[in-house]
């Protein structure tokens, strides 16, 4: 069995695909954290607006903005995740499939809005996932970006589960970035930075998540709130 101290690493697609299996079933703080905070950022009224959801996982960003009467298009690179997203959705969500290596699948001003949540550690070339995003928004529109806390990666923490056939630990692959590259990659883009947030765990999420213990007052989420094309 391969424990924290010795996983095995795959590449984001292929990590992810093994976790699609048990991602909607194997629940996490993080996960918590970021669906709490995510509506005192993003507008609720959403009818008539089209969305894209970059990493959309397994949809559970773009079932809550279908719900608020958005039309959203998903883009993910792990089949897998899609297969399960898919399942999960109203007709009304189209899914795509693609790798951010490759420019979006899109044309320039695609959408009203963007959201990425909880993809920003997956993303070797920041400025390049970000510049697409703005190229794909119209103008005035809000990117809305998560990210996992470089400060849980000072605690050695990075995307993982646990194999639940082999016990293993799989992490699907990372990248350590700190704020400053966030926010460099962003005004680089030709996005606007508009607001920037930290949240920290609280004992409320550790009790539901005892593993959270570990991080009381210690920054779990990154938040980035930008105008596309200002
Ligand atoms: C932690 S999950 C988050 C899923 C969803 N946004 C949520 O918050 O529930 C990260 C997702 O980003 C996708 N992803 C990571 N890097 C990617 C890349 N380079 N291209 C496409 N998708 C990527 C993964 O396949 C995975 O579904």
């Amino acid at each position: 069995m391969r424990t924290d101290k010795n996983p095995i690493i795959l590449s984001t697609e292929e990590g992810y695909d093994r976790w699609s299996e048990i991602y909607d079933t194997n629940h996490n703080p993080l996960t918590r954290l970021d669906q709490l905070v995510f509506f005192n950022h993003f507008p609720t009224t959403l009818s008539d607006s089209h969305v894209g959801d970059l990493g959309c996982g397994t949809g559970r960003v773009s079932n809550m903005l279908a719900a608020k009467g958005a039309l959203v298009t998903g883009i993910d690179g792990s089949q897998g995740m899609l297969n399960k997203a898919r399942e999960r959705s109203p007709e009304t969500i189209t899914y795509q499939h693609h790798n951010f290596a490759s420019p979006l699948p899109c044309d320039d001003q695609t959408f009203d809005h963007v959201v990425s949540c909880l993809v920003l550690e997956h993303i070797e070339d920041l400025q390049t996932f970000f510049s697409e995003a703005n190229r794909v928004c119209k103008p005035g529109g809000m990117i809305y970006l998560t990210g996992m806390h470089p400060g849980m990666m000072l605690k050695g923490n990075e995307a993982n589960f646990t194999d639940p056939v082999t016990g293993d630990e799989v992490r699907p692959k990372g990248y350590a970035h700190e704020i400053s590259d966030f926010v460099n990659a962003i005004q680089n883009s030709g996005l606007k930075l508009v607001e920037m947030h930290e949240y920290n765990g609280t004992a409320a999420l550790a009790k539901d998540f005892p593993k959270a213990n570990k991080y009381l007052d210690w920054p779990m989420l990154v938040c980035f709130i930008c105008r596309a094309n200002p």
